[in-house]
């Protein structure tokens, strides 16, 4: 039992705060729990000084986000030391992966729980609050698990995530997602266009469809639609004017997904793509199951199929045994395929994750130093690809108020370039003409056209 405070909180003005690290997953699971908690009667406040609840959805893709987690903790513990009434929960990756050594290492922590246990929250929350330690961290067989089909009540805007899978089958040497979210379990294609129409009743425009590996969408499930198939079943949901996926994997991309890039007007003209590395010797020690001709010839064929298609890309840099040769293809690779943007990181070691075993690994200065030189050229290269579109009239979707100047609103282009310019906020939502007039590494500012 642990000495919780008595909250002088009724069911009717309980209040959570949320703290989300990592992914777009984490942040849809943080939605799905604000929105089961909100059928209990709690609101979801941005102070966490007058929280009863705080949940702190946790990443552990690598050690980094690991260290904010436990930072963002000794805040909440501290407050709660003080004499806040506060239950403390742990979800997310972090919770699945070290549940034990969190509920050893903080006495004061009420409840820690991994993905698979999100449509629990209620139980697990009220048990917390009546002054149990809760921790539920097994997996659940596959035929267990629920996907939660309650729409966020908070969410708004003109865009929203829709998740088609749970988990992953892939073993990437690297990646401790295996370990945090489990089997891969694909949702059926009945609930995820059920949501899809929730959501463009409440005024959603775009859908993003999100899994560890949306390209295996369905292939283990007897009877079920392939993910080229699903996307034309969102499609036809009339109001979907953008769809969006996240993340493929390069090996997986087959034709009926190029055909698809044909046939629907809906999928926009960028993806995100992963290639991790330059070097096949890299891609093979990291088990990708592809090369580096395999990835220029789905990129070729995505530009084949839509002449305006841009990119972006994860990089992983100082994998074990890349040397300075490895390294320099990855950057090679980033001229030929024309990266608009990427995401770039130094390997991190990952507890449980084969690549531990790997001998060379690769000292931290010399990961560091290229990492540095991998995202100053992909800096120019973006800013460059930006700079060019100055003079284009381009389409832009409003998707909400800039983040930094006032009376400015920035929308995105079908090739996700982000545009910002003078307008108002009851525009959000409208396609608009929008001349660029500069170009940043991020972002571009344009006038609207008359
Ligand atoms: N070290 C560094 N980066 C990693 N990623 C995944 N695991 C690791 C790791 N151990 C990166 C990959 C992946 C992205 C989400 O995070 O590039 O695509
Ligand atoms: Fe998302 Fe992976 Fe981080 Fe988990 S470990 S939150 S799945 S990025």
């Amino acid at each position: 039992m642990s000495s919780l405070p008595e909250s002088a909180a009724t069911p009717a003005d309980r209040r959570v705060f949320f703290r989300t690290f990592g992914c777009q997953m984490n942040d849809y699971d943080t939605g799905k729990m604000r929105a089961l908690l909100a059928k209990d009667g709690w609101t979801t406040t941005d102070d966490a000084s007058e929280a009863d609840l705080v949940l702190v959805n946790t990443c552990s893709i690598r050690e980094k986000a690991v260290d904010k987690m436990h930072s963002a903790l000794g805040e909440f513990r501290r407050m709660k030391k003080q004499g806040q009434p506060l239950t403390i929960g742990i979800a997310g990756c972090v919770a699945q992966e070290r549940g034990d050594e969190l509920m050893a290492k903080y006495k004061d922590i009420d409840l820690v729980f991994g993905p698979d246990h999100i449509s629990k929250i209620s139980s697990m929350v009220d048990a917390a609050r009546s002054g149990e330690r809760v921790q539920d961290t097994e997996f659940l067989d596959l035929a267990n698990y629920a996907f939660v089909a309650d729409v966020d009540p908070t969410a708004h805007g003109v865009s929203a995530f829709v998740t088609i899978q749970k988990g992953c089958d892939n073993k990437c040497t690297f990646c401790i997602v295996p370990q945090t979210r489990g089997d891969e379990l694909s949702r059926l294609h009945g609930d995820i266009v059920a949501e899809t129409r929730a959501l463009v009743g409440r005024g959603v425009k775009e859908i993003t469809l999100i899994g560890q590996n949306v390209n295996s969408y369905g292939l283990k499930q007897a009877g079920e639609i392939t993910f080229a198939q699903l996307l034309y079943k969102v499609a036809d949901v009339p109001g979907v004017e953008r769809i969006r996926y996240t993340t493929s994997h390069p090996r997986d991309m087959g034709d009926d997904l190029i055909q698809a890039y044909r046939d629907l007007p809906q999928l926009t003209s960028h993806l995100h793509l992963p290639v991790q590395s330059g070097s096949n010797k890299i891609l093979r020690r990291m088990k990708r199951y592809y090369t580096r001709e395999h990835f220029m010839r789905v990129i070729n064929a995505l530009r084949d199929a839509r002449p305006d298609f841009v990119l972006s890309t994860d990089i992983i840099v100082g994998f074990p045994d890349e040397t300075e040769e490895d390294f320099e293809e990855t950057m090679t690779l980033m001229e030929e395929a024309q990266f608009m943007a990427s995401f770039s990181f130094k390997y991190s070691q990952r507890p449980g994750t084969p690549a531990l075993r790997i001998k060379n690994q690769v000292p931290n200065s010399v990961a560091g130093a290229r990492l540095t030189r991998f995202q100053n050229r992909q800096r120019e290269r973006s800013q460059i690809y930006h700079s060019n579109l100055v003079g284009d009239v381009v389409n832009v979707m409003i998707e909400g108020p800039s983040r930094h100047d006032e009376g400015v609103i920035c929308g995105r282009t079908g090739t996700h370039v982000m545009v910002n310019f003078p307008g108002r906020l009851a525009e959000i939502g409208k396609f608009m003409d929008v001349r660029i007039t500069r170009g940043f590494t991020h972002s571009c500012r344009g006038e609207r056209v008359e």
